[in-house]
């Protein structure tokens, strides 16, 4: 990679090829893929019906551009959106939340967001400002003013939540931040806070919605109610896709000439996210919901008990193993690559599987096998 600027760390494995939950690299090694590419192909890397869909849309106009009515996009935000919502496209999670602190501003006439310490909401100098690492805003201050953080699962951020907050943004599991669950009855809380101060609760369902806990959106298990959701990562299965949904009364903050992008809600992108949709059946979510629980099953009874585990976390196919200071997760993560298992990290030493959706039990159980070997082997050497 001599040509393009060093903002990622790689592997060496380049993967040139997948199918199903396997992705073959360069040198033709296989592997089994707990990432997903990081949340991102749920449906696998050769699923047929994205496949046909985009290869059907290639076949007729790939881009026009918003000037333009386009039923494809309305259709993806119908099928999308819950009941009352209404849907901005856009090509990124980022977008998506940058979308929302726009919208949430000016409809509020407000200025102040919360979001959370660890909470990761992309890159972008809006969301940037809205995520709570120190480490990853370094160096790019002055960020957006007004943003304010709180510990996430902490009741002493209902104290942050006044009539000045134009909205408080969260995940309802923190993905980046090491797989960390919303506690059910602090997450009603915060809700119940914003709705007695006119705050709008922004969900960030980036990373664990689209299917992953086995619920269309994550902050479905709490039972949640926000103004306003983004989403991105598995919506178009590979393709660069993100959405912000807003509740209708919010409309009225973004009409013509209030935002807009080039690309999002593309045909062909479109073309992928319906099919991606049409496939987020309650049949399928309720497999991926069993199967998860399955998953934990077996990752609790098999290496909880390890002296290097120390908790496990998560929900559904989003799942982190927290690991203690006698390991390193980059060695694991390492030692899975040299026996075919791709794994990624998430904050504090966490190692974090994010399977796609259609793994099925037997490989779920290897995976977690492999996991066993790995962690014991470092044990035993100690
Ligand atoms: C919860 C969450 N929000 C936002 C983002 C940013 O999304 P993107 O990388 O598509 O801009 C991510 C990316 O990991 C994420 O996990």
């Amino acid at each position: 990679m001599e040509n393009v600027l060093p903002t990622y760390k790689y592997f060496d494995i380049e993967p040139i090829d997948g199918h199903d939950w396997h992705i073959i690299d360069a040198n033709g090694k296989e592997y089994v893929d707990f990432t997903s590419g990081i949340g991102v192909c749920n449906l696998g890397y050769s699923n047929e019906q994205v496949k046909t869909a985009v290869g059907e849309q290639l076949n007729h106009i790939w881009h026009t551009s918003n000037l333009y009515i386009n039923s494809m996009q309305d259709q993806v935000a119908g099928k999308l959106c819950p009941e009352g919502y209404l849907a901005f496209l856009c090509n990124s999670g980022t977008e998506a939340n940058e979308a929302a602190f726009k919208i949430a501003r000016k409809y509020t006439h407000k200025k102040k967001v919360l979001a959370f310490n660890y909470g990761f909401h992309g890159r972008t100098y809006g969301s940037l400002s809205l995520t709570g690492y120190e480490a990853i805003q370094s160096g790019f201050t002055p960020l957006v003013p007004g943003s304010e953080f709180a510990e996430y699962n902490d009741d002493k951020a209902l104290d942050f939540i006044d009539e000045e907050c134009a909205a408080v943004i969260l995940e309802a599991i923190q993905g980046e931040g090491g797989v960390n669950v919303g506690n059910t009855e602090w997450l009603k809380k915060v809700e119940a806070k914003c709705h007695e101060t006119n705050t709008l609760l922004i969900v960030d369902e980036v990373q664990a919605g689209m299917g992953r806990t086995g619920y269309k959106f994550a902050f479905e298990y709490a039972g949640l109610n926000p103004d306003i959701i983004t989403c991105a990562k598995g919506l178009g299965n590979g393709l660069p896709v993100g959405a912000m949904l807003a509740k209708r009364e919010l409309a009225s903050a973004f009409g013509p000439g209030s935002h807009g992008n080039t690309f999002g809600g593309n045909k062909v992108v479109m073309a992928a996210a319906n099919a991606v949709l049409n496939q987020m059946t309650p049949e399928f979510l309720n497999e991926v919901k069993l199967k998860g629980e399955y998953l934990f099953q077996e990752l609790n009874t098999q290496l909880l008990p390890l002296s290097n585990v120390e908790k496990i976390s998560g929900r559904g196919f989003m799942v982190g193993i927290h690991l203690s200071d006698s390991i390193d997760v980059a060695e694991v993560i390492k030692q899975l690559q040299e026996i075919g298992m791709l794994t990624i990290s998430a904050r504090a030493n966490t190692l974090r599987l994010l399977p796609p959706l259609i793994m099925d039990k037997k490989t779920l159980e290897w995976g977690v096998q492999q996991i066993k070997n790995v962690l014991e082997k470092e044990v035993a050497s100690c």
